[in-house]
């Protein structure tokens, strides 16, 4: 049996007999040459046949286009002409499928593309970007476990909205009305008295009908909860999972991260202890920066994305955000009464990444909220158990995957850091 190797791998070898297979990325040739530039998960490498050689098969050899399925064997040299530096004199190829007129070029435009994103994810960007989410989710289970966190999944259907009841997604189930889950948060706040440290990354589903670059319908939500923790140890612990996550795709991900054109040097220099303010810091900043915004506004994606700037183009915790901005859940800071024990980190040039907080623990007072927000007490009952029987601090909060992987590779839209981005236009394949 043949021994196929990765296109890396055999560039690595650099020298002699190889065997590779994969699919035709570019082709050109004449009556004599056929120059084939194959690609597979690893790399892309130029394949050179001479009609000389295969003067039987030329016929099909001649058919080989753009994403045809082939495998390769010959040896392998350098050469500095090639697009990666190394060449392949083939000695040996089978034709597996000979493509269809491949329906992406450079003439596609966004919208094609869109139509047909399961093809486009063969591209070396989306490849590169799909590798450096798979490790952020992998980063993400480590860290947690590291931190001594339990994973538990929660339902993706749930009897209720959490996050805000238009912008949930209705399904019917037997009869009854069940709503896509916005948010693995009630389930959580509820088995922290069982595992006390708890976290999942699980997509939340938002009928949200603003067509930002950082709005899917459903995204990846990295989430935890912890008993007995409060509004600093909550930023703690996500400043050390961005920090850990980071490090991780530097180390792993570096080749990926140069195809996408990240920013490794901004990358490198995140460190430990982002700047944390308060929402009057930030609007004091806002408005020295003429920004037209008063105290009690909530911020827009655009003023997050500039308070980032204004913090040193760096990560910048914003805390104490006015309760009536607020939720429900969120706790009340006696110290600056009025305000909230909550977060939102923001995040150069994304703006809102994370948003947490300490929980509010007081039942009445829950009661008196969702009473006021004219929230269905009926079905959030089972929720406010976790307050009846053995209510304690706790703290947690929700990361947006989409936004962190956009962040990390430098991309202007969190559409390039999923593999298929649902819009409220978009819902194929
Ligand atoms: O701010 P959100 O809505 O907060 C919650 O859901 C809390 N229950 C989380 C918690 O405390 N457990 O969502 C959290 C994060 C946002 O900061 C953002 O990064 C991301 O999820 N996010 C979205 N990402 C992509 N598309 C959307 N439509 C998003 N909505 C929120
Ligand atoms: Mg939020």
């Amino acid at each position: 049996m043949t021994n196929y190797i990765s296109i890396s791998e055999a560039m690595k070898k650099g020298s002699g007999k190889v065997a590779v297979r994969g699919w035709v990325y570019r082709e050109r040739g004449s009556n004599k040459m056929k120059f084939l530039v194959l690609r597979d998960s690893s790399d892309i490498i130029q394949c050179v046949l001479s009609r000389e050689k295969f003067e039987m098969q030329w016929p099909e050899i001649d058919k080989l286009k753009i994403e045809s399925s082939v495998e390769i064997e010959g040896v392998i040299k350098k050469d500095s002409r090639a697009p990666t530096g190394f060449e392949i004199n083939v000695d040996k190829i089978n034709i597996v499928n000979i493509s269809e007129d491949y329906p992406i070029n450079k003439d596609v435009n966004e919208e094609l593309l869109g139509d047909r994103r399961h093809l486009w994810l063969r591209s070396r960007k989306m490849t590169a970007s799909m590798r450096i989410r798979s490790t952020v989710f992998f980063a993400l289970h480590e860290f947690a476990h590291k931190l001594g966190f339990t994973e538990i999944q929660a339902p993706s259907m749930s009897g209720a909205a959490s996050e805000g009841g238009s912008e949930v997604f209705e399904v019917g189930y037997f009869g009854k009305k069940a709503y896509m889950t916005q948010s693995w948060q009630f389930y959580a706040e509820n088995f922290i008295s069982a595992v006390e440290k708890a976290y999942a990354i699980t997509p939340s589903f938002r009928a949200e009908k603003s067509k930002t670059p950082w709005h899917v319908t459903e995204f990846w939500h990295f989430e935890l909860e912890g008993a007995w923790m409060d509004l600093k140890d909550d930023m703690d612990v996500a400043e050390k999972i961005i920090i850990y996550v980071i490090e991780k795709v530097l180390k792993e991900n570096k080749k990926e991260l140069e195809i996408v054109g990240a920013d490794i040097k901004m990358l490198e220099k995140v460190k430990a202890g982002f700047k944390r303010i308060t929402y009057e810091e930030a609007i004091k900043t806002l408005q020295k920066k003429a920004h037209k915004i008063k105290s009690g506004d909530d911020f827009g994606s655009a003023e997050e994305r500039s308070l980032a700037k204004y913090y040193g183009n760096n990560f910048v915790f914003v805390t104490n955000y006015p309760m009536k901005l607020l939720k429900f859940y969120h706790g009340e800071d006696l110290s600056k009464p009025g305000t909230g024990t909550n977060f939102n980190l923001l995040a150069p040039g994304v703006g809102e990444m994370v948003d947490g907080s300490q929980r509010e623990p007081d039942l009445n007072k829950i009661v008196e909220k969702l009473k006021k927000a004219k929230i269905d007490l009926g079905a959030s009952n089972w929720y406010l158990d976790s307050r009846r029987y053995g209510s304690v601090p706790h703290a947690g909060f929700g990361l947006g995957i989409e936004r962190f992987v956009a962040w990390i590779c430098g991309f202007d839209t969190i559409k390039d850091a999923i593999p298929f981005p649902r819009t409220p236009t978009r819902f194929n394949p």
